[in-house]
């Protein structure tokens, strides 16, 4: 197990131009959509992140043929919508919740059996929030009887093979939560439905999954947060894909909230994709007063890029909920980072989705929080912060093998008056490989044990 050691910033300051990781979502995509192409796919600007690598190796053992073909660039040989294998072992999709729930989309509809596990994390996660939708159209798919959540369910997933006289059907699902999670393995399941597929969540989830299918030529439909697959007259080919995968505004988010806090700090992310349903983080950011600047740079593979400029400046403390929280759901932990250097209290609302991420991020960026004395209060659906001036209480933290728990930590540790531990952070590279890297090459001291 690998624990971090953060040395106090001191009088230093965070400066550089650096580039961020492939985007996460977007990698999986480009790696499951290719796998159903007809034709060798080509992937570029891809940062191999653990997550990414758990979606190629699931598909590797269906008889998808994935070669890496450079640092940064793979190729995949699509096996077209009907030609995926049985899987020849147990699907291992480690901590990954897209993986297993995107993957669970296509093999609802595959004539094979197959069985889904991950990692302690991914074993304790909602799987009917999937299950149920899926289930409604025909698919047959068993789990385990959640821990803690009544009438929910949890990996391991068995699925049933479809017999040769079954499919599965049409389907209309209002979905009780905003998730591109099962929005995708919802749309996923209707590229092979016969029949329409319409989905409709609270408010616009990441849209990665609508913009690259469209791309690829499947008759989809988006009206305001609704949308629509209807097989009816498709062929049901998708061509081969080229695809440069932008950078993570998720990953970015960590290094333009340290040169927040940071007194003196002046930083640039490069290339990070800067899609509207991601950019939750951007609207907290000056919200609060912080110093950014976002300067476009065209778009690739059909998504939005920009250098993101970020600088220190005071911060006044925000009033983070509605569907901003949606937008920036994955940078809740860091936005708490923000919030506890911004003078006053900030109020985090309609983030209950944060209690059943890769660990329950309420209660545990509570504990964070405290470890460096800054005082906060947990909420059912959020946190209330109370900014703190000052160097901040050395803290001893357990990441609890949640990636963005141990970046977020690690952040908070530059300002400590003495060093941070952060323990177990093997768990980084699940979406920045390059972090530790990343922040010693823009001025921070860290020592990995
Ligand atoms: C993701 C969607 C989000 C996000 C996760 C990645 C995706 O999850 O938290 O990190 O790639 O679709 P939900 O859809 O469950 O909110």
């Amino acid at each position: 197990m690998t624990d971090l050691t953060i040395h106090p910033i001191g009088e230093r300051a965070l400066t550089g131009s650096v580039p961020v990781p492939s985007d996460k979502s977007i990698g999986h995509r480009a790696l499951l959509f290719s796998a159903l192409c007809n034709g060798k796919s080509r992937v570029s600007g891809f940062s191999f992140s653990a997550d990414n690598v758990s979606t190629a190796d699931a598909l590797r053992a269906m008889g998808v043929r994935i070669e890496t073909t450079g640092k940064s660039e793979l190729t995949v040989e699509g096996v077209g919508l009907h030609g995926l294998r049985a899987p020849d072992k147990v699907l291992d999709c480690g901590n990954s919740g897209t993986t297993m729930r995107l993957i669970t989309g296509i093999l609802a509809a595959q004539p094979f059996a197959s069985k889904l596990v991950g990692d302690h994390s991914l074993m304790k996660r909602p799987m009917m929030r999937i299950v149920g939708p899926l289930r409604a159209r025909g698919a047959r798919i068993e789990g385990a009887p959640h821990p803690t959540r009544a009438n929910d369910i949890t990996a391991p997933l068995e699925i049933a093979g479809l017999r040769e006289d079954e499919y599965l059907g049409p389907l209309e699902y209002e979905s009780p939560v905003s998730s591109a999670q099962i929005k995708s393995a919802i749309l996923l399941s209707g590229l092979f439905a016969h029949g329409a597929t319409h989905f409709k969540e609270p408010s616009l989830s990441r849209d990665h999954t609508e913009r690259l299918l469209s791309a690829l030529g499947v008759p989809l439909r988006t009206v305001g947060t609704m949308v629509e697959l209807d097989p009816a007259g498709w062929g049901g080919q998708m061509p081969a894909l080229d695809i440069e995968i932008v950078g993570d505004i998720s990953a970015a988010a960590f290094l333009l909230v340290a040169a927040q806090i940071v007194p003196g700090s002046r930083v640039v992310t490069r290339a990070v994709g800067t899609n509207p349903t991601r950019t939750g983080l951007l609207e907290i950011l000056r919200d609060m007063g912080a110093g950014i600047s976002v300067e476009a740079q065209g778009e690739r593979a059909g998504e939005p890029i920009a250098d993101i400029h970020a600088w220190t400046q005071p911060l006044r403390a925000g009033s983070i909920g509605g569907e901003t929280v949606a937008r920036a759901i994955d940078e809740i932990p860091i936005a708490c980072a923000l919030a506890a250097r911004a003078s006053g209290t900030t109020t985090i609302r309609d983030a209950e989705e944060l209690r059943v991420k890769e660990s329950d991020r309420i209660a545990t960026m509570a504990t964070v929080l405290r470890a460096f004395g800054v005082r906060c209060e947990e909420l059912p659906d959020g946190l209330t912060i109370e900014g703190k001036e000052g160097p901040l209480e050395p803290a001893d933290i357990d990441s609890r093998g949640d990636h963005r728990i141990a970046m977020t930590a690690t952040v908070l540790g530059l300002l400590g008056r003495a060093p941070t531990k952060v323990r177990d952070v093997d768990c980084i590279s699940t979406s920045f490989p390059r972090f530790v890297g990343t922040l010693r090459g823009l001025g921070a001291t860290l020592d990995v044990t």
